[in-house]
């Protein structure tokens, strides 16, 4: 075959592309020229009868033959399409996919929120290990020696020494050993316990201890005021705080806080249990044994904490009258708080 032989077949052919208006011919061409048995493949297979001299130009002219022919081959089919060649068209009326987003769990939203609330208040996040040992736990925050919060039907024992902590506070020993006042610390964490689990207990739950030692006086008022700015921060403007005398081994005074009861805006309500009022946390002025535990001189230092129970500030902003919902992980249950 001549190179005017092969323009030729190419200019045909897309005049043929051209004249054609309906799917079905235009299916016919493209098998005519293209297909495994189409005559360009037939043509390029008979190169080597081509003069050798001709041969580059004849390769490049059959390569530029075929890309324009595709070109016009789709552009047509474009124009030529029914809706059945086409694919289905867009349907407004099908249901928009379905994404599932992630939501952060109540835990960890109270924690979070909690934090934030006491960063304005120049507070910063300390941290401290699931497993602590005796000193930390018990003996530094002045437990006597046979407390029954030690005995191993309260406490998780994992050696003589060692123990699942069963609060946050062993983290206001860490800190104040470490560290010189002023402090200001909040520590978010979780801890354990030996109780048997039901509508408002868990072997294993959140704790926010706070911390506030100072070489300036800091008094039960200060204590009172932060924790009332807390409680309206995070449960609203109209929350209720209330403080009852109480006792701690390692704050005098010692005063145990609750939230009125946001399920019922304190009317009384099965989360209440009829008494408007919610246990949220215990607090205190540090007890001077305390600093001593810590090297601190009690004469020269002041100082507060508290400790709230993550779960029940949870279940009362969000109304969960059940902790362990907290912990099954029901997408039905946890994607209504997202
Ligand atoms: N650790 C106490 C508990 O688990 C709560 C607590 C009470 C923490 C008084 C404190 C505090 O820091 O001052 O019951």
């Amino acid at each position: 075959m001549t190179l005017a032989e092969l323009d030729l077949h190419h200019s045909q052919s897309l005049a043929e592309v051209a004249s054609v208006a309906e799917p079905t011919a235009l299916e016919q061409l493209r098998v005519k020229y293209l297909g495994r048995n189409g005559l360009l493949p037939a043509i390029i297979k008979q190169m080597k009868e081509v003069p050798a001299e001709e041969r580059p130009e004849f390769g490049k002219r059959a390569q530029a033959w075929r890309a324009a022919l595709e070109a016009a081959l789709t552009e047509k089919h474009l124009a030529v399409a029914t809706e059945e060649t086409k694919g289905p068209a867009f349907d407004p009326s099908l249901p928009g996919r379905w994404f599932a987003p992630g939501s952060k769990h109540p835990v960890s939203r109270v924690i979070e929120e909690t934090a934030a609330i006491f960063a304005r208040l120049g507070f910063t996040v300390a941290d401290g290990p699931d497993i602590e040992n005796r000193f930390n736990n018990f003996t530094a925050l002045n437990t006597p020696a046979h407390h029954p919060s030690m005995d191993p039907s309260d406490t998780f024992w994992l050696t003589d020494n060692l123990l699942l902590r069963t609060q946050t506070s062993p983290v206001q020993i860490r800190m104040m050993t470490q560290h010189q006042p002023p402090m200001r610390i909040i520590t978010p964490g979780r801890t354990y316990r030996r109780d048997t689990t039901d509508a408002t207990h868990s072997a294993n739950f959140h704790q926010i201890e706070g911390l506030y030692v100072d070489t300036q006086p800091v008094s039960l008022a200060d204590l009172k005021s932060t924790l009332a700015y807390y409680a309206s921060e995070m449960m609203g403007s109209k929350a209720g705080v209330r403080f009852r005398p109480h006792f701690f081994p390692f704050t005098e005074p010692s005063v145990e806080v609750d939230f009125s009861c946001h399920v019922c805006a304190g009317k009384g309500c099965r989360v209440c249990k009829m008494s408007g009022w919610i246990e949220i946390a215990g607090a205190g002025m540090v007890d001077p044994r305390v600093f001593q535990f810590v090297g601190y001189d009690p004469e020269k230092v002041y100082g507060y904490a508290f400790g709230f129970g993550v779960e029940r500030i949870a279940m009362i902003k969000y109304g969960i009258p059940d902790i362990r919902w907290l912990y099954e992980n029901d997408m039905r249950f946890l994607s209504q708080l997202a």
